[in-house]
């Protein structure tokens, strides 16, 4: 059987994994969620009562980690140790962690081979910021997805509501806007778009016109 591989990059809060996974069901692909795995490093730091941003003591965790990627009932969830860390770390304290975390090269390499194991063993459609540059440039599509600064706060704003941890707009705006400068700018692996990425800006774009346009990328690529 052909192994597929979609990449799928782009800015926080532009709808990658809502639409990677929306994707990854439609054509009965596994989803990788690269960003967790960040955060779940992020976490760990956190825990361990590591400064975030402490480029040397924070590789020095990752033997002690323990960082596991399980599929469960389809859907991917992170752990340390045995424990179900999956929604922990959602939080705005460990997004900021996970963006500091991820502009280090250690924490990058840690990763890397997982994410290329994840993609070797079976079809993928992978979200993150490096994976059409990075972890699979041979991927067969690879999407950059985009949306206005203020529409992707907007987007964050309201799934921080509905999940019961609220933040002011301006804040989640700001904060936003940090991270995407960091992740921009970073020497290691920086957010940019893969050469023969298709780019797409979802900001006036509902879901379902986004997951169509995704589908129909596909087909084109590999057929029904
Ligand atoms: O997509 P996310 O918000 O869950 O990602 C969390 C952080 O991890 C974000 O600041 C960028 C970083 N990240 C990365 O550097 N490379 C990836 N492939 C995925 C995420």
């Amino acid at each position: 059987m052909k192994n597929i591989q979609v990449a799928i990059d782009g800015p926080g809060g532009a709808g990658k994994s809502t639409m990677a996974k929306a994707l990854a069901k439609a054509c009965g692909l596994n989803y990788v969620d690269t960003g967790a795995m960040y955060r779940t490093v992020g976490l760990a730091a956190l825990r361990a009562g590591a400064d975030p941003l402490d480029g040397e003591e924070v590789p020095k965790l990752l033997p002690h980690m323990h960082l596991g990627v399980r599929y469960i009932g389809g859907e991917q969830r992170m752990f340390l140790w045995d424990e179900d860390v999956t929604d922990c770390i959602r939080t705005p304290e460990v997004s900021a962690a996970a963006s500091a975390v991820s502009a280090m090269p250690p924490v990058r390499a840690y990763l890397l081979r997982t994410q290329q194991d994840l993609a070797e063993e079976c079809s993928v459609v992978m979200d993150g910021r490096d994976i059409g540059t990075v972890v699979l440039p041979r991927a067969g599509l690879k999407i950059f997805l985009t949306a206005t600064a203020e529409e992707r706060a907007r987007r964050r704003f309201l799934e921080l509501q509905e999940r019961g941890t609220p933040q002011p707009y301006e804040q989640v705006l700001r904060e936003m806007n940090e991270r995407d400068e960091r992740d921009t700018k970073r020497a290691a692996a920086p957010l940019r778009p893969a050469e023969d990425a298709v780019l797409l800006d979802t900001t006036a774009m509902t879901e379902a016109e986004v997951l169509e346009k995704l589908m129909q990328l596909v087909k084109e690529r590999w057929g029904e």
